[in-house]
Parts: C-alpha cells; sequence; structure tokens
C-alpha cells in the first residue's frame, strides 16, 4: 500500500435528492487525538439509508462502520496507536461534511477504534461498528452489568433477545451469552439456525406471537428481569414485554418508545439508547427535518465508547465474541444499491460490507 496521502478522495456524499452520491472531496484533516484511516471496508447500517432519505443535509459525508490502516497520526493520541496499525470502529456518519466511513479516507479518534486482533479478518472487523457498541450500550452500560471481561451475571439467569437474527442482534446473543446469559432469541424460522450458532440456547419464531410468549414463559419459569428489542417498532415493544412476564425490570430498545408503550406494565423501566452519543459532541439529529432534535454532549457515554473499543479485541480474542456474517460488495459506487436492498428489508441474518481498497 502506497504512504502517499492525496488531498482529495472518492467519498459518499449526501445530495440534494434525499440520497447519497459518490463525489471527490478533500482528505479531512486531523485534530488532536485523531488518526487518518485509510478505509480498506465500510459496513451498513440501516442508519445510514434512514440518514440519506430523512436527516442529513447535502454536502455531508455518509457512513459509519469501517475497518482500514493507519496512514496518519494527528497530535496527543490517547491511544498510542501507530501508522501501519490494523483498526475497525465506527464513525459518525451523515451529519458533518468531513466524517464518514464510506470514502477512500477517514479522521478517526484513537481511542474509538480497536486495533484488529491477529486471526480477525478485516472485512469481519468492520462489522464490530454501530451495531456492536449499541449492544454494549444496551446490555452493559444502560442494564448496568459488568462486561464479560469484568465479571458475569449469576449462573442460570434467562436473557431475551427480540430481533436476535438483526445486526444488533446477532451481536446482543454472543455478547448476552460471554457475559453468562442463557439466551432466547426471537427470530424467523429460516434464521434459527443463525442464532443458535451465535450461542442462542433457545429460539422461538416471531410469527406467531401467542405461542412464543407461552413458550418463553414456560422455559424461563414465568419471565426475564432484563431484555433487548432490536427491531422496537411495529408492536415489537408490546411483544417484547410480554415475553418478560411477570419478572420483568427493564427492557431496551433502539428506537423511540411511545408513550403508550410505557404504560403497559409499569413495573418496567423501557428505555432506549443512541449509539451517536458515545462520540461526546453535541448535535442535531435532524438537520434536514423542519424541527431539530438537539442531542446533548454525554461525558458518561463518551467515556463508556472508550471502554468498549478499549476492550474489544480482548472480547473477540478471549470471550467469544463474533462478527456478523459478511456479505462482501464491490466498491464505493456499489453502496446505493445496498442502502436501497436495507430500505426494502432485504437484508436478513447478514451486514453488508463494501470493499474500498486492497
Ligand atoms: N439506537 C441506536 O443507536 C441504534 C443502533 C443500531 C441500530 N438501530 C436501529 O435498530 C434497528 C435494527 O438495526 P440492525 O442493524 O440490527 O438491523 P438489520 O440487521 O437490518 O435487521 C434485519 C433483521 O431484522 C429482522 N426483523 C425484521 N423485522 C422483525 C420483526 N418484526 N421481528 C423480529 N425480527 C425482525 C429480520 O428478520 P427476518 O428475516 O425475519 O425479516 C432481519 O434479520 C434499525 O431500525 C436501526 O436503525 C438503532
Amino acid at each position: 500500500m502506497s504512504n502517499e496521502i492525496p488531498r482529495t478522495m472518492r467519498a459518499l456524499v449526501q445530495n440534494e435528492d434525499h440520497w447519497v452520491q459518490v463525489k471527490e472531496v478533500s482528505v479531512p484533516a486531523l485534530q488532536k487525538n485523531e488518526v487518518l484511516v485509510k478505509i480498506e471496508y465500510a459496513a451498513q447500517n440501516p442508519t445510514d439509508w434512514k440518514h440519506a432519505c430523512f436527516m442529513s443535509e447535502p454536502g455531508v459525508q455518509s457512513g459509519n462502520d469501517f475497518a482500514g490502516t493507519v496512514v496518519s497520526l494527528g497530535d496527543n493520541l490517547s491511544t498510542p496507536l501507530k501508522v501501519g496499525d490494523k483498526v475497525a470502529g465506527c464513525t459518525h456518519g451523515g451529519i458533518w461534511k468531513d466524517r464518514g466511513a464510506y470514502a477512500e479516507y477517514a479522521r478517526i479518534e484513537s481511542d474509538m477504534c480497536f486495533k484488529v486482533p491477529e486471526g480477525t479478518k478485516l472485512d469481519e472487523a468492520a462489522t464490530f461498528g454501530v451495531a456492536w457498541v449499541t449492544a454494549c450500550q444496551a446490555l452493559i452500560d444502560s442494564q448496568k452489568k459488568p462486561f464479560p471481561t469484568e465479571g458475569k451475571v449469576p449462573e442460570g439467569t434467562w436473557y431475551i433477545i427480540y430481533g436476535a437474527s438483526s445486526s444488533v442482534g446477532l451481536f446482543a446473543v454472543s455478547l448476552a451469552k460471554a457475559m453468562g446469559y442463557r439466551v432466547i432469541g426471537i427470530a424467523s424460522p429460516h434464521s434459527f439456525s443463525l442464532v443458535k450458532s451465535y450461542g442462542a440456547d433457545e429460539v422461538l419464531d416471531y410469527h406467531d406471537k401467542d405461542k412464543a410468549v407461552a413458550e418463553a414463559l414456560q422455559i424461563t419459569g414465568g419471565g426475564v428481569e432484563y431484555a433487548l428489542d432490536t427491531i422496537s417498532e411495529k408492536g415489537s415493544y408490546e411483544f417484547t414485554l410480554a415475553l418478560m412476564g411477570d419478572k420483568g425490570k427493564q427492557l431496551n430498545g433502539i428506537l423511540p418508545i411511545p408513550e403508550e408503550v410505557k404504560k403497559i406494565n409499569p413495573k418496567i423501566n423501557v428505555t432506549s439508547t443512541l449509539m451517536y452519543t458515545l462520540f461526546g459532541r453535541e448535535f442535531n439529529f435532524t438537520p434536514a427535518a423542519p424541527k431539530d432534535t438537539i442531542i446533548p454532549a454525554s461525558e458518561h457515554d463518551h467515556q463508556f465508547g472508550k471502554e468498549i473499543f478499549a476492550k474489544t479485541a480482548d472480547l473477540i480474542t478471549k470471550h467469544g465474541i463474533k462478527a456478523n456474517p459478511v456479505s462482501l460488495k464491490g466498491g464505493l459506487d456499489d453502496v446505493p444499491t445496498g442502502f436501497q436492498e436495507q430500505k426494502e428489508l432485504k437484508v436478513s441474518g447478514k451486514k453488508l460490507v463494501y470493499k474500498i481498497a486492497d
């Protein structure tokens, strides 16, 4: 790989038509604690097409999840990365003109990425972005449990993951098992073997709610204290609350919670997280919408984001956290087609990963 850094690069940029296109833009300048990463793989999340359609303003860069090689260093790095290190993680795409993973180069905070451990393929490492940190935010930070590197939940504790075949769901299954939980995943029958291969003890079909609820209550002996709903819409909160039974304490979702959902079972705290708070910067979540949604900076969340990335390599190599199944696509020009596929709900049980460079 050439070490020469050009002044401009190809990147996926928001256009005037609520969509994205490849454009020539400046290679981003580095600020304190940042490294320049030559992107080799970028992985796709639903947030990418949602930003393009509803949230991003024209001219901003797109894309969050990446893996690549450090090619230059900014000042005062919190994590002592070197030129040539292979790193992966996520950035805050869809909102800034000089941050995005669907690009030949990206500026990345040295402590918001991880050095890819030996034995992990770079395309798989690229999946440890938005979905991975979201699973950690819900199961560990929000539900106040230790990372598997620090401790385990009491033996025999059941945990329910609704939407277990999703990208967040598969990371959550893997993480919950590493935390010591016995896991029930809720998914389509065509994903049962996939979800089991990530460690789930039981998998139930979401297409028959009554049967799934009866089976979950029977398997768990009356319900669970904690659960995660990775779908968080179309009745999934109501479904997951029923699966939790009378023992429920906290249900985590990852999309906004309708007020009526909070009233279904007042004993259960229904709460949600937003992974972008892990970057520790205030931002407007909906700059292209009629009404702004200002998300304040959270120092707590920023510290937790750094903690996730400091621990990720060990969680992969020593605690068995598995990457999402990779569906490898072509380069930057293929990304809009992938957005459309995910928008049409045609992506199931796999992560679309783009090969940006050799
Ligand atoms: N708050 C945050 O920070 C945050 C972070 C990450 C993601 N999210 C949001 O969380 C959601 C999931 O993201 P993701 O990347 O994990 O999605 P994803 O991988 O694209 O999810 C697709 C999977 O969801 C399953 N699914 C769809 N509808 C379902 C339902 N009603 N019940 C059960 N399973 C269902 C599909 O299974 P089938 O094969 O059965 O269709 C498919 O396997 C998205 O809305 C995303 O925007 C939020």
